[in-house]
């Protein structure tokens, strides 16, 4: 696994699958370790793990390595993002210091609150591509490995759009020998990642291969895509609680979110510029699963915000406060209030395992581009141009074990039972 930033949520992906290798911990809230998945009729009684179902890479085949702009190896950087307990960092301490990170590709233009002296030098971005993809064969042959997988958990880079330096893998390969300024750092990684047909997932919402040209890229490499923005804390409560509201048809006029968090992305995201990246992601979940133009008297109105404020004493522990204004029949109001003290990086680091060994799956079935059907762990699920991307966390766990079921040649379930009644 390759890991662009090992931050909070790359160590304590790291740091949670060597102790839980050690039988030290368990993989709690991981669906390729813990879910299981319904085959055939519900009389039939088949229900096994998913990991007894499809061919899962094992928790002891994966080595880990990664890119940061700070020099800290994965021991101290765990220590700096304080998630996990010393002591149980303390008993994975040995394999945590032999993973020092590559120096990365960076420029302080995309992610303005940062600096640090671990990065590379380049003639132009191509060169700089170059030099990850060799990082990454060096790592693939001392460690004698048959499969890679990328994530990016770098920082949230500042808001950018589509340009037309993304339009093809020409025009993007000239961008990138031209140093324009449309290519951020995340999409080196990106296409170094893509150009070896290694599969790429991003963590985080900035754009980086979310463009056509690295879906054509994709293609032509096979390489399969996921993304972006991990849907974890108050996007996954909301995305659990507004599909249950639209069922009943329960009308909203506000939903007020805000959020204190005090580690280094809460730090990030105070520059107006990331925010606003990681604001039009979690702002789109409520538009496209409540369907206001389909419901306007329900939810045409609706007055949704979103608000993260950095206060270092929380650390990583946010602290997220909903506060929802809906009303029912006739129109009467009612409140709904919600305080979720999370741990973010706890919630993400499941997160980021099922989604590599998923994306290593699709990678050996001959699925490349846009995995949709692991859309349900993302806030912003990349999607085919011309499609609305699905938000309904219960309809993409539906989608997700449908696809498996799909790859083992089982029966598809569409909850339709009607032959237990004929
Ligand atoms: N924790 C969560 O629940 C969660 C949820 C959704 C998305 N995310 C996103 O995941 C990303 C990681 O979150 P985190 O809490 O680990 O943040 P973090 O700040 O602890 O870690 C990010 C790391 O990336 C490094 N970095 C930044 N730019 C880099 C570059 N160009 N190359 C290599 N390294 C680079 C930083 O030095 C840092 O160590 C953020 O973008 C965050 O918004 C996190």
């Amino acid at each position: 696994m390759l890991l662009v930033g090992l931050g909070a949520v790359s160590t304590t992906t790291i740091a949670g699958v060597l102790a839980i290798r050690k039988g030290l911990a368990e993989p709690i809230g991981s669906l390729t370790q813990m879910g299981t998945i319904r085959l055939g009729k519900r009389t039939e009684g088949r229900t096994p793990k998913i990991t007894d179902v499809v061919p899962l890479a094992g928790l002891d085949d994966l080595v880990f390595g990664g890119w940061d702009i700070f020099e800290d190896d994965c021991y101290a950087a765990a220590r700096t993002a304080g998630v996990i307990e010393p002591s149980l960092l303390q008993k994975v301490r040995p394999d945590l210091e032999k993973i020092r990170p590559w120096p990365a590709v960076f420029d302080q233009r995309y992610v303005k609150r940062l600096d640090g002296p671990n990065v590379k030098k380049g003639r132009n971005k191509k060169d700089l591509a170059e030099q990850v993809i060799s990082d990454i064969r060096t790592f693939k042959s001392d460690h004698k490995l048959d499969r890679l997988v990328m994530v990016w958990c770098g920082s949230t880079e500042v808001f950018m759009t589509e340009s037309p330096a993304h339009a093809t893998i020409e025009g993007l390969e000239r961008a990138l020998e031209d140093n324009e300024p449309s290519i951020p750092s995340s999409m080196v990684y990106a296409y170094a990642a893509i150009r070896e047909g290694i599969p790429y997932a991003n963590a985080a919402p900035n754009l980086s291969a979310d463009i056509p040209a690295l879906v054509a890229l994709a293609a032509k490499t096979s390489a399969p895509l996921a993304g972006k923005d991990l849907k974890t804390g108050q996007t996954l409560i909301k995305t659990i609680i507004a599909p249950g509201l639209k069922a009943r048809l329960l009308g909203i006029s506000g939903w007020y979110s805000t959020n204190i968090l005090g580690n280094r992305d809460g730090e990030v995201l105070e520059d107006p510029e990331s925010f606003k990246t990681k604001e039009e992601s979690k702002k789109s979940v409520l538009d496209y699963i409540l369907q206001p133009t389909l419901y306007p008297e329900l939810y045409e109105n609706l007055c949704h915000m979103v608000r993260i404020n950095y206060y270092p004493p929380r650390g990583d522990n946010k602290e997220g406060w909903d506060n929802i204004d809906l009303f029912g029949w006739l129109g009467y109001p009612m409140q709904l209030k919600i305080n979720f003290l999370c741990r973010d990086s706890i919630l993400a680091a499941p997160i980021v395992l099922d989604v590599a060994l998923f994306l290593d799956l699709a990678k050996r079935a001959g699925m490349s581009g846009v995995q949709e059907w692991l859309s349900f762990y993302f806030k912003s699920p990349v999607h085919a141009p011309g499609l609305y991307p699905e938000h309904d966390l219960f309809i993409q766990l539906m989608k997700l074990k449908n696809t498996l079921r799909f790859l083992k040649g089982e029966d598809l379930i569409t909850h339709l039972g009607r032959e237990y009644y004929d």
